[in-house]
């Protein structure tokens, strides 16, 4: 690494002209959902702490993303992984910053960092490895092996779309033996009391772990190596929006099973409500249909806990666009036996094909003074 590369703390100028926002940005508590303004702070997201940034923070996702699945040379995990996480508390930190690649701050950058089987294998916990398997779901078989799995997962979010290309290319570079297996570019819809559509035009993840009971029970690791850490499932999937734009607008709420609209329940009640998975037409028709997504997905029915689905839009073509499912929770079975359930019964996946799928171990927050991925080795 030559010193004309390597990006440059931030002037002390710029550190004493950005302080006063960060102080107060850091200082303010974000409520889960955030609601005025609809953006999260634009300065800000400590990458320091129990859990890294960007799985419960910020409370509402950033509106970019930029992801990306590589492997890596397992032999040099742990130098590997204690480089990433200098150079993301450096660039994170609105007090120092790198300047090359931030030019005006960090924003509300974070970047988080997921390690695959193999990887989880090579730090010594090969026995953790089980908690990233996934069964093969409808669509799967077909997918290149570079499409299935990976060993890096860098997640790299900011509301400045513009900086999250010059960010993952030098968290790359210090990645020793990366190999790139594929990378996305992801926006949100711009949020509407704290929830955004996605491209079907619904809104999307209203239901979703929002306590920090919830959040303890169903998402973060309690205890072990990967304490503080969580599972993060990635699947990108190719929707067909022309085909589910023909069906009609009643239509597409029954495959959904909430209103496009105002995205309330079928079953009744208002946005933020559960679906009533019970409730009938006077002559005895389910109000959520038996096939809609919300029914299908809906955790009762494999006895699951609650995932935290921060998902994305993508569009890498013409004939590539759709949703980057993101979700995390610490038990992969929370997942997978929904997924399951989805592809046997959700009327929506017959407009969605999957294009890559993995699963990551979320790796735990770095303490001040402690390498990212400490706790595995
Ligand atoms: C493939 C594209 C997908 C789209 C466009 C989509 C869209 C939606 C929408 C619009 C909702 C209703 C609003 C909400 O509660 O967020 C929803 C709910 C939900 N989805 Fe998806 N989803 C997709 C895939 C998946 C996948 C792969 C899973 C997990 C295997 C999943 C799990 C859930 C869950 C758990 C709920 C909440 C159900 C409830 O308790 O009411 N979704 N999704």
């Amino acid at each position: 690494m030559s010193d004309e590369t390597e990006p440059t703390e931030l002037s002390r100028r710029a550190l004493i002209v950005g302080a006063g926002a960060t102080a107060a940005a850091v200082g303010g508590a974000i409520g889960f959902r955030a609601v005025a303004g609809e953006q999260t702070p634009a300065t800000g997201v400590p990458a320091l702490g129990a859990q890294q940034a960007g799985v419960t923070r910020p409370a509402m996702p950033q509106q970019h993303c930029l992801v990306v699945v590589a492997d890596l040379d397992t032999t040099a995990l742990r130098t590997t992984l204690g480089a990433l996480g200098t150079q993301i508390a450096l660039m994170t930190d609105p007090s120092r910053g790198l300047a090359d690649l931030t030019p005006d701050g960090p924003g509300d950058l974070t970047v988080t960092v997921g390690i695959g089987p193999g990887a989880l294998g090579a730090s010594g916990h090969s026995e953790l490895a089980t908690l990233l398997e996934l069964p093969e779901f409808a669509g799967d078989a077909a997918l290149p092996a570079d499409r299935r799995g990976g060993e890096l997962l860098l997640g790299v979010n900011a509301s400045d779309p513009t900086i999250l290309e010059p960010v993952a290319s030098w968290l790359m570079e210090q990645v020793g033996g990366a190999r790139m297996r594929w990378s996305e570019f992801g926006y949100r819809g711009t949020p509407v009391e704290g929830v955004g559509r996605n491209p079907f035009g619904y809104f999307d993840g209203i239901i979703v772990p929002r306590s920090e009971q919830e959040l303890r029970d169903d998402v973060m690791i309690a205890e072990g190596p990967l304490a503080g850490g969580t599972i993060c499932v990635m699947r990108r999937f190719r929707l067909d929006v022309e085909g589910f734009r023909r069906l009609s607008p009643a239509e597409r709420d029954a495959t959904v099973g909430r209103e496009q609209a105002t995205g309330a329940p079928l079953s009744g009640g208002a946005r933020d409500d559960q679906v009533d998975l019970d409730a009938k037409t006077p002559d005895g028709a389910l109000l959520v249909p038996a096939r809609a997504h919300a029914r299908a997905a809906h955790p009762s029915f494999t006895g699951s806990a609650l995932m935290l689905r921060r998902s994305y839009s993508y569009r890498a073509s013409d004939d590539d666009h759709g949703h980057l499912f993101i979700s995390y929770q610490n038990d992969v079975q929370t997942f997978a036996r929904t997924q399951l359930r989805l592809d046997e019964t959700d009327a929506l996946m017959a407009f969605a094909t999957p294009t890559a799928t993995a699963a990551f171990a979320i790796l735990p927050g770095m303490r001040d003074g402690s390498d990212l991925g400490a706790s595995l080795f």
